[in-house]
């Protein structure tokens, strides 16, 4: 049983090579209000380690890879981001952390919300709490 299975994105490939284009509401389900990337990560850390109140985000590896524990409170699942035509869909309330990231990961995420730090649920047992699922 997979929950949380990456999106297959559209690649428009010819001979001069390969795009992928992501459109708000249509590709991505969201509008999309703040792009950030993570790359140059130093080898064998993890980041992440936390879900967000509100927040919505799209993450693709655009180069390289790492892979994605994704937490509902009820249901756990590792993730392998490995190539630019897959997006992986965090709904709110939705525990995750990046781990495994090859040296040379550019992960690329795409958010509905500007920075919000209020937003965050950093610590797992508030999250437990959140989910109801304690
Ligand atoms: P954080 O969300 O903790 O990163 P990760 O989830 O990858 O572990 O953010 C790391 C730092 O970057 C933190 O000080 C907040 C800052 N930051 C911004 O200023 N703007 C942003 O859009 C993001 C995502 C982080």
């Amino acid at each position: 049983m997979t929950r949380f299975s990456p999106t297959l994105l559209k690649e428009i490939a010819d001979e001069r090579g390969s795009l992928v284009a992501l459109e708000g509401g249509r590709d991505v389900p969201f509008e999309i209000k703040r792009v950030y990337y993570v790359y140059g990560t130093t080898p064998g850390v993890s980041r992440g380690f936390h879900a967000h109140k509100t927040l919505r985000q799209f993450l693709v590896c655009v180069n390289g890879s790492c892979s994605v524990e994704m937490d509902d409170g009820e249901y756990r699942e590792q993730v392998a981001l490995d190539r630019p035509s897959n997006g992986l869909y965090i709904a709110p309330m939705v525990w995750h952390a990046m781990h495994g990231f090859s040296s040379d990961c550019v992960l690329v995420v795409l958010a509905d919300g500007h920075y919000d730090e209020t937003d965050y649920v950093r610590d797992y047992d508030e999250f437990r709490t959140l989910t109801n699922r304690s």
